[in-house]
């Protein structure tokens, strides 16, 4: 998948964990190891949007795992999104998140749920998401729990 955006084009592809890890560290988790529990699950999907000159200035994983709010037969988790401070507003967070859930409606997902930051609230809010928790503490602050209902396949 690809979409334009004033950086020139931003193509969404699959990629390994390791892929993701620069800027991860960059963005979300300053001091802490850039891997998460279950990078490396056999289900986990890892998208990153990539520019025309090869770089990578957005990650996102999916992985199945149930929502801790709603009932969903096959839902999935959105950890680890991300991207560079200089592309932000040009919907490199938007293209990796319809690439991802498009990716997870073919998989049979009917969910996807997130601990959204409360800074990224509304770019969830934005993109179909809705908020169905108050808020609660997660490293590194305020987080609310957000889900998106998906079409069955
Ligand atoms: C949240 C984040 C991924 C958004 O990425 P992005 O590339 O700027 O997102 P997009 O450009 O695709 O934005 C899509 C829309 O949401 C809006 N938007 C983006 N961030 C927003 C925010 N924080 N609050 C409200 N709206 C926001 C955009 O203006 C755009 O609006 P449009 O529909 O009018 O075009 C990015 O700001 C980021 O990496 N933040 C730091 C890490 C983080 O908080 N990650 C989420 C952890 S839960």
């Amino acid at each position: 998948m690809s979409t334009e955006a004033h950086a020139g084009t931003i193509t969404i592809e699959q990629v390994d964990a390791a892929a993701t890890f620069p800027l991860r560290s960059r963005v979300l988790r300053q001091g802490r190891p850039p891997e998460m529990p279950g990078d490396d699950a056999p289900y986990a999907l890892h998208l990153a949007a990539r520019t025309s000159a090869g770089d990578i200035v957005g990650v996102a994983r999916f992985h199945p795992q149930d929502c801790p709010w709603l009932a969903a037969e096959a839902a999935w988790q959105l950890r680890g999104l991300a991207t560079d401070p200089d592309v932000r507003g040009l919907g490199a967070g938007r293209a990796l998140v319809a690439e991802g859930l498009t990716r997870v409606v073919a998989l049979g997902g009917d969910l996807v749920w997130c601990d959204a930051r409360v800074a990224a609230v509304g770019f969830y809010e934005r993109i179909g998401f809705s908020v169905v928790t108050q808020d609660y503490d997660l490293t590194p602050g305020p987080h609310r729990g957000m889900v998106i209902e998906l079409p069955i396949r």
